[in-house]
């Protein structure tokens, strides 16, 4: 196996965390999602790569069931979460959704201030029941998302009134706060400049020793960087998926060499 040079080989899938079965999606007639089968290892980055329109945002959403919003979106198949079916009619979305937070394109703070942005899941959850308690919450995930210096002095600021890099990890502190084991991120970085990016993928590097992430993005680049397995799609196939490195240096299938060597998409 070749090995890029001053790389280190990223770590074979470990457990797995997610994995999907004969996953079907269709929006009315059309069928964006056709039999996706596929393990999500734990604490390790997963990347979605494909050209726009192949159904990397549709296959992200059936896993914390956001597609249940989309009145015409029909899910087939199976889901587990650590062994559990998540479209189960015992499960709780809204519970799921705690489980398996969602990171937007568009950093989407709430009209609210820094601290109350945070404290937000934890309150409706019930995760606490002292103000000491939240005020350690909003800290905590405030650090780990890389924020804390430089909002610790204005959490009574609106979370609109920062700079998108600093409201896409307020929107990252917000998903960890109520401690999720999976993080979902479609695009986190598409709306940020060079810098903020770079911020955010040294952060996402940093939560994978104790978070699931998933990642859609459209730049190569972010995926090498930042993932340790690759899934390309193409018109609503899961064309393959394997160690980010081989992905990139070794595909198999002649769509996944076209689209990394830019061919299309
Ligand atoms: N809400 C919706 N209603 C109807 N069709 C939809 C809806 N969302 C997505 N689709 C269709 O499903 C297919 C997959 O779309 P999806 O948004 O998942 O692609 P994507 O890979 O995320 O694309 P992009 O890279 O542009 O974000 C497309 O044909 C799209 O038109
Ligand atoms: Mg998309």
């Amino acid at each position: 196996m070749t090995q890029m040079p001053g790389t280190i080989k990223a770590a074979k899938m470990t457990d797995t965390k997610i994995s999907a079965r004969n996953v079907q999606v269709y929006y009315g007639d059309t069928h964006a999602i056709k039999d996706v089968n596929i393990e999500i290892g734990s604490r390790a980055v997963t990347a979605f790569i494909g050209p726009s329109g192949c159904g990397k945002s549709t296959f992200l959403r059936c896993l914390n069931r956001m597609n249940d919003t989309i009145d015409i979106c029909r899910v087939e198949g199976n889901i587990d979460l650590d062994g559990e079916d998540i479209y189960d009619s015992r499960v709780d979305p809204v519970q799921l959704r705690a489980k398996v937070g969602m990171v937007f394109q568009k950093p989407n703070p709430f009209p609210k201030s820094i601290y109350d942005n945070i404290a937000y899941g934890p309150r409706i959850h019930g995760l606490v029941r002292k103000k000491a308690e939240l005020d350690e919450i909003v800290a905590s995930s405030l650090q780990k998302a890389g924020l804390w210096n430089e909002v610790k002095d204005r959490l009574d600021g609106p979370g609109t009134g920062l700079s998108g890099g600093q409201q896409q990890r307020l929107c990252i502190a917000r998903a960890i706060a109520v401690s999720p084991e999976v993080i979902l991120m479609d695009e986190p970085c598409s709306a940020l400049d060079p810098i903020a990016t770079a911020k955010v993928e040294e952060l996402i590097d940093e939560l994978r020793e104790n978070f699931t992430i998933v990642i859609v993005t459209h730049s190569m680049q972010q995926a090498a960087r930042v993932s340790q397995r690759t899934a390309f799609f193409h018109m609503g196939n899961l064309v393959e998926i394997g160690d980010t490195q081989d992905i990139f240096t070794n595909p198999v299938d002649k769509r996944t060499q076209d689209y990394i060597t830019g061919r299309f998409g």
